[in-house]
This record gives structure tokens, C-alpha cells and sequence, in this order.
């Protein structure tokens, strides 16, 4: 299966655009000759990648947890182009701890921008799309926590669960309408990004959390980890064969989420999972 979407002169918009992986989108995009609706919370960085990319691109700042924000990205994005051919749900926050220390705000914030600014994008975007009624494509950025819950992250695991249901149940709805979009939920990879810079919010961290995070951050900074272009690459090859599941790590996944559907079926406790995200 491939896709018939229009890359070159079709528009892309993009949340979390100002991140390690939005930027790789938005370079990848403009390099495949889309126009570009760049979103995010931080307006100078999201100001610095558009400077950088030579196509035709428009910032709007946007928190994706706040619905009327999203139906002005909409509005801008049609009003300035004129159709949306990509739509990335990309935004998200992460946040580590204990999951009885964690406090309800950070758990509330991971819900409200991983989760609702995903819900909000759709409502903001999918009836425009079926009113034009032009080819389209939605990706939802989830994470190997969407599959597998290692302990720490609980805010964060239990939000990417839940854009992985979303998603395979907006995939479902766009089919039994018979309408043009294809859906497709991404784990990016390890990708050296500024995910883990605030984990704690304003909190220090319990030591056993943040020798958790220690860890994971330096696979990922380390030899572990991948550019966000190196991601973005993996991305639109995803996209371009019409896969519903873009998953390039099978190394990361496979193994352990196999383990984890067998332990289940089986009504094993769950495996300790340890991340090499
Ligand atoms: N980096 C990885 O290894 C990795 C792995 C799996 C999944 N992801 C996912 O990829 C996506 C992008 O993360 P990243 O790694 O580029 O992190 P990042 O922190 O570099 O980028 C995230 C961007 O989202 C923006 N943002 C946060 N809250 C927002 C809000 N309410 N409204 C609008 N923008 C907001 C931030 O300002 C930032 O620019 C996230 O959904 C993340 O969960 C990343």
C-alpha cells in the first residue's frame, strides 16, 4: 500500500514544531516541498527552525491543551494555504515519579497536552478535512510507553497508551466513512530532543526516579539515540507505504511487547521493563 497524499506544494501542519522531533518533521517536509504550519508553546525557538527552512511557513502560537487554540491553527493554516494535506499531533510533555508522589498537576498536564491536544487537533481538523474531501493524512506521535509501562513514568506511559487507542479507533471511524485520511501513529525512536529536560516540573525527584531518567537520558544522548532527522526520515518513508503502525525500532519493541501480549494472555505478572527507548 502506498499513499496518495500530495507532498510537494501540499501543506503540512505541525505541533511541537520548536522539539528535537518536529524540527526533523518541519526540515523533512519543507524538504519534500510542502508549505508549513509550525505550532508550539515556545514561540522563539518555533521563530528560529522557520527562519531556517526554505519553503513557505507560518508560525502560530499554540497550546495544543487549550481547544479554541487549535481551531485557530486551523483557521490559519486554510486561510493561509488553503487545504491541509498532513497533520502531526506531535506535542507532548513528559513527566517522571513515583506514581503515588507524582502530583494530580503533572499527571493532569501529561493527559491535557499528550492526550486532549491530540483530541483537540481532530476536532479542530478532520471535519475541514472531510469537507474538502482532498487526500490527507493524521499522525499522532505516541512512544514505545504507549506499548510498554515501565515503571516512573506512569503520567507519561498511561498518555501514550491512550493516543495508541485513539488513534486505532479514529482509523476505524475514517474507514467505516469511507473518507480519504489515513491515519498513522508514530514512535519516533530515541531521538535527542528536549523531552527529559523538565521532568521532575518544578520538583526534585525521588533519587531512584531520577537515576531512572539519568539512565534513559544518556541511552538516548548517548550511542543510543538518533537524530531528529534521522527520525523524521524513518517517518515519511512510514507514511509514503500508508502504514497505520510507524514503528522503526523493532529492536526497541518487538521482544518486549510480544513478552508482555504473552504474559497477559497467559494472566502472568507483568515483566519489570526497563527502557532502551
Ligand atoms: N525524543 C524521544 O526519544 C521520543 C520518544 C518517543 C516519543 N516522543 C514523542 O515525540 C514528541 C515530540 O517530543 P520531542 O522528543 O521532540 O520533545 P521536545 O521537548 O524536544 O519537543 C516537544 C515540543 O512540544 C512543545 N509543547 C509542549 N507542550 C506544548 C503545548 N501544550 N502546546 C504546544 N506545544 C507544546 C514544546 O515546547 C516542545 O517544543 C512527543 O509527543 C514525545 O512524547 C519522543
Amino acid at each position: 500500500m502506498t499513499t496518495n497524499i500530495r507532498f510537494q506544494g501540499g501543506t503540512a501542519v505541525i505541533t511541537g514544531a520548536a522539539g528535537g522531533v518536529g524540527g526533523g518533521l518541519a526540515r523533512q517536509a519543507a524538504a519534500l516541498g510542502m508549505n508549513l504550519v509550525l505550532a508550539d508553546l515556545d514561540v522563539d525557538r518555533l521563530a528560529a527552525i522557520a527562519g531556517t527552512l526554505e519553503t513557505e511557513v507560518i508560525t502560530v502560537p499554540t497550546d495544543v491543551a487549550d481547544p479554541a487554540a487549535l481551531e485557530h491553527l486551523a483557521d490559519q493554516a486554510w486561510r493561509r494555504f488553503g487545504r491541509v494535506d498532513l497533520l502531526f499531533n506531535n506535542a507532548g510533555v513528559l513527566r517522571a515519579g513515583l506514581s503515588w508522589e507524582i502530583s494530580p498537576e503533572h499527571f493532569q498536564r501529561c493527559f491535557s497536552v499528550n492526550v486532549m491536544g491530540v483530541h483537540h487537533g481532530l476536532r479542530a481538523f478532520v471535519p475541514r478535512l472531510l469537507k474538502d474531501g482532498t487526500p490527507a493524512h493524521i499522525v499522532n506521535t505516541a512512544s514505545l510507553g504507549g506499548f510498554l509501562s515501565s515503571p516512573m513514568l506512569a503520567p507519561y506511559n498511561a498518555s501514550k497508551a491512550a493516543v495508541v487507542s485513539l488513534s486505532e479507533s479514529l482509523y476505524g471511524e475514517l474507514k467505516m466513512l469511507g473518507a480519504p485520511i489515513g491515519v498513522s501513529v508514530l514512535d519516533p525512536g530515541p531521538v535527542r530532543s528536549g523531552i527529559f529536560d523538565a521532568p521532575f516540573g518544578d520538583g526534585g525527584g525521588n533519587p531512584a526516579v531520577r537515576s531512572f531518567v539519568d539512565f534513559i537520558q544518556g541511552h538516548v544522548n548517548g550511542a543510543g539515540g538518533i537524530t531528529p532527522d534521522q527520525s523524521a526520515a524513518h517517518l515519511f518513508a512510514g507514511i509514503q507505504a500508508g502504514l497505520f503502525w510507524i514503528l522503526p525500532f523493532p529492536e526497541n519493541l518487538d521482544h518486549a511487547f510480544r513478552q508482555r501480549v504473552e504474559g497477559i494472555l497467559a494472566r502472568r505478572p507483568p515483566d519489570v521493563y526497563v527502557p532502551e527507548p
